[in-house]
């Protein structure tokens, strides 16, 4: 008779085996304890209009082409993919050709929306030993590995607790000259446009309970806490009847995770009682049917002439309501925030917000949703912010709360506020 523990199999090794592992490999350069990120390589994106998808890159937002997946490739995966790029942000927007392919079974699931995070590492053995040690779930058995296009690319996958999106690593030599195999490259890998995109500033996920994403952040990839955040529209009504006012009020805890090798960063959002269900975050997670990534935020060096060029080309913006924008000098003054280069009325008329300490701040501003965008509820809640720091890290901290004293301040005034636009205009 056998014990339990002797046929329950040893699948998670001992830390202290693995540890052992990742110490036997020829040193990288990689800092203990860091899986040895380098960037984001880019993240897929599952649609099932992809010429919309098209239109929506290159003549809207004004990426370049960079790679399209080949034919034979696409008979493989059961998906066609086209690369779009701007500066170092990279999205593969892919779209079911055949019915049993992955892209089409999380279609059937999901709205259009991020299935992959692909990050480039400096060593995939090491990453493949850091990962195996802290009990990474694979989804593939082995390393997809291809010599060619002037060097090598090789690269594995593991799940993730962030609903179905997985995460991918990839080790490229200097020399590969592919975007990725089974692509044809039809344009540069960083393209310069017009609007100098540079790259992901951070990427936002919103999930019913943050701390299994935060957990795997933390334990699977090594990467430690950055900044914190729980607010509530109710904070200021200590008045429990309002508190559980259905409509009134909602709430979110958010946490973001970095790396702080490569500066890659993760917020992930979870709804705060009272009135869970009426959180932003919960209803993100009703309209995609799961966890999931809700926007990505691309660096712009100079986010009003982008904002401008962007509404000429019919891009969505959320709207900010007109006391944000009274309460701003008030709320520079205390932030001691003397040096913005532009006028506040320039920021009133693009609606881009304002945050930051000490001379210090950023501009950010959200895209309308873009089931919103396109008119069409498959279209998803994904969305994209643009962001320009001048020198401040955070994650707009005070847009929150002024966002928050904003609606107050309306309401008092018996103006019709919608508050899920501003809410959603808050939410990182
Ligand atoms: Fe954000």
């Amino acid at each position: 008779m056998h014990s339990m523990n002797s046929v329950i199999p040893k699948i998670v090794p001992r830390l202290s085996d693995t540890l052992k592992i990742v110490e036997g490999l020829p040193d990288k350069g990689i800092k203990p304890g860091r899986l040895g990120l380098m960037s984001l390589e880019g993240f897929r994106y599952y649609v099932y209009d992809a010429q919309r998808s098209q239109n929506f890159y290159l003549n809207n937002l004004g990426f370049k082409k960079v790679a399209q997946s080949i034919k034979d490739t696409d008979k493989k995966l059961g998906h066609a993919t086209a690369v779009y790029g701007a500066g170092h942000a990279r999205v593969e927007v892919a779209s079911p050709i055949d019915d049993r392919s992955w892209a089409k079974k999380f279609l059937d699931i999901h709205p259009d929306g991020v299935s992959n995070l692909i990050f480039r590492v400096k060593d995939l053995d090491y990453a493949i030993a850091f990962l195996a040690e802290r009990g990474a779930c694979f989804i593939d058995h082995h390393p997809l590995e291809v010599e060619g296009d002037g060097g090598h690319h090789r690269s594995i996958s593991i799940a993730s607790p962030l609903g179905d999106v997985v995460f991918t690593f990839v080790e490229r030599s200097m020399k590969y000259d592919n975007y990725a195999p089974g692509f044809e490259r039809v344009g540069d890998l960083t393209p310069r446009t017009e609007f100098n995109y540079r790259f992901v500033d951070h990427i936002t996920s919103n999930t019913r309970t943050m701390m299994p994403t935060i957990w795997f952040y933390k334990y699977i990839l090594g990467m430690d806490e950055y900044w914190n955040i729980q607010f509530h529209t109710a904070d200021t009504e200590p008045d429990e009847d309002v508190c559980l006012d259905w409509h009134k009020n909602s709430g979110l805890r958010s946490i973001v995770m970095w790396d702080p090798d490569s500066g890659i960063k993760f917020a992930t959002n979870e709804p705060l009682a009272p009135n869970y269900y009426n959180s932003q975050i919960s209803k993100y997670c009703d309209d995609n049917f799961g966890s999931g990534v809700q926007h990505v935020a691309l660096a712009v060096p100079e986010i009003t002439e982008v904002v401008e060029e962007l509404y000429d080309r019919k891009v969505l913006f959320l709207d900010s309501p007109d006391e944000y924008y009274s309460q701003l000098p008030e709320r520079m003054q205390l932030k001691k925030i003397f040096n913005l280069d532009k006028p506040i009325d320039r920021l009133k008329e693009l609606g881009i917000l304002l945050d930051g300490e000490e001379n210090h701040y950023l501009l950010q501003i959200f895209m309308k949703d873009s089931a919103t965008s396109h008119m069409d509820p498959k279209a998803g809640p994904f969305f994209y912010e643009l962001i320009q720091r001048r020198g401040h890290q955070g994650f707009g901290e005070g847009n929150f709360r002024a966002l928050f004293e904003a609606i107050e301040g309306e309401q008092s005034k018996g103006h019709d506020v919608n508050r899920d636009e501003v809410l959603d205009s808050a939410q990182n």
